[in-house]
């Protein structure tokens, strides 16, 4: 039978990782597939590059229109990024009866119902492994793996470039500063790091599981983004003397009244598997009613890493295009008509529990003012760390570990603290979440 024929749309890091790995497995993968996979064409913009990388073994052109536009292309893979042209080419593609496979998670967590209802009515596939934890099957494991089950909650460290730099404050005890320009040297942040160190992309990519998890549309705007940059290297070392790490995570969690969808940093017991995922790896901890706790390990990103969820994608669709479309697996699990409009909760709905990092005057009443404060709130405090003022100093810090409480709650209590005149700077508010 012929090979599938692939158009590659941008044939960077992950795309030359999907050639390569493409050519070395392809007899293994034609096995596995029932029919070979073959890149075709590939468009870029650089086209010498292009050129470079795959030879004579496909097409190369700078419009990504011609693939596009051409009737022998099955399967197109957008490699580009980013929600403008990437947005309109995916669009055209699935117009022009393609199937999409993508790695472009911004794409999806933003505009994925719009993308996935233009895929239902032409009744092609749009397939997005490589968006989420890179290399691990974690969208396969959530979709087919874990059907069976009703899911409770996702963590998940899925971003590697905060985690690296998160593990480097924690063993060398450096600022967050300093680890990024460390983390930009070796090239595991990019020149402008906005959208790994302040969340967005972790969000991105805890939208996309949220949907897949609850049978939900995917809400992006609805989630809660907050990044490491913030973060102080005393707040890490005081977490460890507690017996905790930090780590930035992203939490999607069903509860009673809705569904929470946050990506902040928190704390989490050492002890815990996904406490010691460290520098660059990616982690998914899934707990569900049937199966109870699974946990997904890997490379996060990297070109065949990446590659290797691509693939597994355009197998799929080999195996897959030929059948009725509605004995496909849907995009996001559930079938479309099936989706919940449950809504997703604002923050000041959350509980969580808390680390809390006062610096305080040192001296008579101030403790006990402060846990006044919680008693009346109602917060139900877990541990208290005060560290010995030095020789000398007349100020302290006071960590306090609470039980979990509404963040509404927490605000208040928060603000009533900040007003006490022996409470000296702006109070540090971590969460913690126990993963049990
Ligand atoms: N920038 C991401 C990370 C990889 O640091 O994990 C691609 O999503």
């Amino acid at each position: 039978m012929k090979p599938i024929q692939v158009g590659l749309l941008g044939i960077g890091t992950v795309g030359r990782g999907t050639f390569e790995v493409l050519q070395r497995n392809q007899e293994e993968i034609r096995r596995r597939a029932g029919r070979a996979i073959q890149i075709a064409m590939v468009a870029d913009l650089d086209t010498a590059r292009a050129q470079q990388v795959v030879g004579d073994a496909a097409q190369v052109v700078a419009d990504a229109r011609q693939v596009i536009a051409n009737p022998e292309i099955d399967i197109v893979i957008e490699l580009i990024g980013g929600y403008g042209i990437a947005r309109q080419l995916v669009m055209e593609a699935i117009e022009a009866g393609k199937h999409v496979v993508t790695a472009n998670k911004a794409l999806l967590a933003v505009h994925g119902t719009e993308i996935f209802e233009a895929a239902r009515r032409r009744g092609v596939m749009v397939a997005f492994e490589a968006a989420v934890a890179g290399g691990i099957p974690i969208i396969k494991a959530l979709r087919e793996g874990l059907t069976a089950n009703r899911i409770q909650w996702i963590a998940g460290i899925i971003n590697g470039t905060t985690n690296f730099i998160l593990s480097e404050m924690r063993d060398k005890g450096l600022p967050f500063d300093t680890v990024l320009k460390e983390a930009q040297a070796l090239g595991y942040a990019e020149t402008d790091p906005t959208f790994d160190i302040e969340g967005v992309d972790a969000a991105h990519k805890a939208t996309i599981m949220s949907a897949i998890a609850f049978g939900i549309p995917v809400q992006f705007d609805k989630a809660h983004v907050e990044g490491i940059t913030k973060l102080e290297a005393q707040d890490i070392r005081y977490a460890e003397q507690l017996g905790y790490r930090i780590k930035l995570l992203g939490i999607a969690k069903r509860v009673a009244s809705g569904v929470e969808l946050r990506v902040h940093p928190c704390l989490v017991p050492a002890k815990r598997l996904i406490a010691n995922v460290e520098g660059a790896m990616n982690a998914v901890m899934v707990q569900a009613d049937a199966v109870g706790t699974t946990l997904y390990y890997g490379k996060g990103a990297g070109s065949e890493p990446t590659a290797s969820a691509v693939i597994a994608d355009l197998v799929d669709i080999t195996r897959l295009h030929t059948a009725d479309p509605l004995n496909r697996v849907p995009h996001l699990a559930f079938q479309p008509d099936e989706l919940s409009d449950v809504a997703v909760l604002p923050m000041a709905q959350v509980v969580t529990s808390y680390y809390l990092r006062l610096r305080v005057a040192d001296q008579a009443g101030v403790l006990a003012k402060v846990t006044g404060i919680l008693a009346e709130s109602d917060i139900s405090i877990d541990a208290v760390l005060q560290r010995e003022a030095g020789e000398g100093e007349n100020q302290t810090d006071l960590i306090i570990l609470t039980h979990d409480c509404v963040e509404s709650r927490m605000d208040a209590a928060l603000a009533s603290m900040q007003s006490l005149p022996t409470v000296l700077g702006p109070i540090t508010r971590i969460r913690k979440e126990e993963l049990n």
